[in-house]
């Protein structure tokens, strides 16, 4: 397995070209599925999620083709036609590697009317069950059967029809199977408590581009009027919001001046916010937006919560970039139950961190010292990459797979912005 190794200290400088959304790219992918024609989807980042979605859509009938993006380096076209649904069945060695693969439910039932998918289990931030998604699916009238690890949905014999779904809980994934299901139900469906999230409006935007009929993208309740059948279009993914996030907090940990090539800052105005507060400076550029940091950051209170509110996926970025400021931080994490793995690995780099279940104090010390640490997950892995630009001396960090998950072309673009990364392979 790959590591990473970084020599700390390095102010970054320079220009950033950010990546399509993987979080959007992975609920992007299974629209193919909804319709005989071919779906184009521009800007796809180059990650290790969307190629395994890629070969989950090939085992369900769908010819995928790759091309070169547009974008230069970064990023890649991807042309998906499913003419048949070949198969409806998403195994369980394929959803155990990626648990967005739950995301063909919704399509599959839409399109075949039935499917099977293998459970997708926890994974290290927390047990993510899809109750919320089964429910909504049972809503439009599928009836649902759990065997033997396997959900296995079937629609009435007419296909599944309109109805009203309320989410006691606001569910990014289940928001996004719904939708997907509701756009050939028969009738109208209302989503109530939706999931508000910039890659759900650019689901919702790219149904439409296929013709499905949706009021109220970006609002917590979505109107759908299902429609026969879609068609084919060319959809751009939208620019990755966290990836953007994460490299700002890059350029404030190292008192760098970095413009991020291609972020959208109404995607990302609690970040900013925050880092604001922090005393770092955001400003909008023609291309994208600036970061300049130059000198203490100040202590920060936040709690992760739905969008528009500071996002769950960039806890981990933030806490690194606190772990330096002048003062004390609380962090309160609302949406996962553990995801406070980079704590322990921060605090081997001599971060002052106190965890009292879902709020952590952050101590800021004077510097970070750099050590071998182990990545976890995808976010917690990118908190560690932080602090190792930042630290003294040489930090290695371990399992790096998980970053590769999320971040096209890591070392490369922070490499031509002034930092001393390598990856070496054979862990
Ligand atoms: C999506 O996960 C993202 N993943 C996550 O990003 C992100 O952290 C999360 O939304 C929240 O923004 C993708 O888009 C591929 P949820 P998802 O359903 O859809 C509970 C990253 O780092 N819940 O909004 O799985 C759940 O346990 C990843 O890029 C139920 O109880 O998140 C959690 O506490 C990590 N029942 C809360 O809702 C359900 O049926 C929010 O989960 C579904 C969810």
């Amino acid at each position: 397995m790959d590591r990473i190794i970084i020599r700390g200290g390095n102010r970054l400088q320079g220009r950033l070209a950010i990546s399509g959304a993987k979080n959007a790219a992975l609920t992007l992918l299974p629209c193919s599925l909804l319709t005989d024609e071919p779906l184009t989807l521009t800007n796809l980042p180059r990650l290790a999620d969307v190629d395994s979605f890629g070969h989950l859509l090939n085992e369900l009938g769908v010819s995928t083709t790759v091309k070169r993006g547009s974008n230069g380096e970064i990023g890649r076209d991807m042309t998906m036609k499913a003419k048949v649904i070949a198969s409806t069945v998403a195994p369980y060695d394929i959803v155990r590697k990626m648990r967005a693969s739950i995301l063909v439910l919704g399509p599959l039932l839409a399109r075949a009317g039935e499917a099977k998918v293998s459970l997708p289990g926890g994974c290290a931030i927390g047990n993510r069950p899809i109750d919320l998604h089964l429910k909504a699916l049972e809503a439009l009238g599928a009836e649902i059967e759990l065997a033997a690890g396997y959900v296995k949905a079937t629609a009435p014999a007419g296909g599944l029809r309109g109805g009203r779904i309320g989410f006691p809980v606001v569910s990014v994934g289940a928001t996004e199977n719904a939708l997907m299901a509701a756009v050939l139900a028969r009738g109208e469906t209302v989503l109530e408590n939706a999931a508000r999230e910039p890659e759900i409006t650019d689901l919702a935007r790219c149904l439409v581009a296929m013709g499905a009929k949706i009021e109220g993208i970006g609002t917590e309740r979505l109107t759908i009027e299902g429609v026969d059948r879609l068609h084919g279009a060319r959809y751009q993914v939208m620019s990755d919001r966290i990836e953007a996030g994460s490299y700002a907090c890059a350029a404030a940990i190292t008192g760098g001046d970095v413009e991020l090539l291609g972020a959208r800052i109404e995607d990302m105005e609690a970040i900013i916010s925050g880092l604001r507060t922090a005393g770092v400076t955001v400003t909008e550029t023609g291309e994208g937006l600036r970061i300049i940091a130059d000198g203490k950051l100040g202590p920060l209170t936040l709690s992760t919560a739905p969008f528009p509110a500071f996002p769950t996926d960039m806890q981990a970025q933030f806490m690194s970039m606190l772990a330096l400021a002048d003062g004390a931080s609380v962090l309160t994490e609302t949406i996962f139950e553990n995801r406070y793995m980079h704590v322990p690995e921060l605090a081997r780099m001599g971060a002052d961190i106190q965890v009292h279940g879902r709020t952590a104090v952050v101590r800021g010390v004077d510097h970070l010292i750099g050590a071998e640490v182990m990545a976890t997950d995808l976010r917690a892995s990118m908190s560690l990459i932080l602090a190792g630009l930042a630290a003294r001396g040489e930090t290695k960090v371990h399992r790096v797979y998980h970053l590769d998950r999320g971040y096209e072309r890591l070392e490369e673009k922070l490499s031509a912005i002034g930092a001393d990364i390598e990856r070496v392979g054979n862990d």
